[in-house]
């Protein structure tokens, strides 16, 4: 018996020697947050925005979720991709709810005050969706007119440069297709979003009798964005995206949804 206790102690006394010494539990240091890569993410993606993100039969498909895991199977990080709401998107990703977003989201200068980005990933530009016979023709045009906009995205923010556009005019929805249904039923008679989403709304919605208008806009760039203080995972996936660009994974990505 007292063989048995003596045998006992020591292998507490051991069990919290290990303990002391952080045995397993990475190497401790402060340092090493930065660096850090997780095995495993959460991506969060406004999933109402075909043919980028959407959700079907529970899932988030599109070119963004495609995009995410690709290049998380390249660099052996397991990729989870969940809707998040445009509005709450940044404070999911400030709370830790999510690790990255991944949502069509254009790296601008405020945002880089915020969040951090991944090298770009994709290039898109604003355009303006009108009724057919409209008559407008371009930004000018949508002064003293109900405009519709996905709330805080830089379509929203083109439409508040405009000279002369009065606030109350620039109609603030929770979502892009929201905005286009109210183009399809009058009640705004334009809309300013991301082209790849107006034109895959306009094939999948003939009837709704939508067309479009340019003007010179800026081209944006799409990041995914992380939050401030993880450069080990922005490293992460910015080599995975070198990846599925060099070994033609993203051009397929590409064909399967945006095609020509
Ligand atoms: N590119 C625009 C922006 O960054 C709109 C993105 C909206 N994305 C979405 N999944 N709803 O502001």
């Amino acid at each position: 018996m007292r063989k048995f206790s003596v045998v006992l102690a020591a292998l507490l006394v051991f069990g919290l020697m290990l303990g002391a010494a952080g045995c397993g539990g990475g190497d401790g240091g402060q340092e090493s947050d930065e660096a850090e890569v997780p095995t495993e993410i959460v991506v969060g993606s406004d999933a109402a925005y075909a043919p980028m993100e959407y959700v079907e039969d529970g899932e988030v498909l599109g070119f963004d979720a495609d995009l995410i895991r690709a290049i998380g199977e390249h660099v052996g990080i397991d990729v989870k991709v969940k809707h998040v709401d445009w509005d709450g998107i940044f404070a999911a990703l400030e709370s830790g709810d999510i690790d990255c977003i991944i949502s069509s989201m254009t790296i601008t200068e405020d945002r880089l005050k915020e969040v951090d980005f991944s090298d770009p990933y994709f290039e898109a530009t604003q355009i303006i969706a009108v009724k057919e016979g409209s008559d407008i023709e371009g930004l000018v045009d949508l002064v003293g007119k109900p405009v519709g906009v996905q709330q805080n995205t830089t379509g929203h923010f083109a439409v508040e440069e405009v000279e002369g556009m009065d606030d109350g005019d620039i109609k603030k929805y929770p979502t892009t297709p929201d905005a286009l249904i109210n183009l399809t039923n009058g009640l705004v008679k334009a809309v300013v979003a991301d082209a790849p989403v107006v034109f895959n709304y306009i094939k999948h919605n003939p009837e709704a009798g939508i067309v479009t208008v340019t003007d010179d806009f800026e081209v944006e760039n799409y990041g995914i964005a992380i939050k401030k203080g993880r450069q080990g995972l922005v490293d992460k996936i910015n080599e995975g995206l070198k990846l599925v660009k060099e070994d033609g994974t993203y051009d397929e990505i590409y064909e399967k949804y945006i095609g020509e």
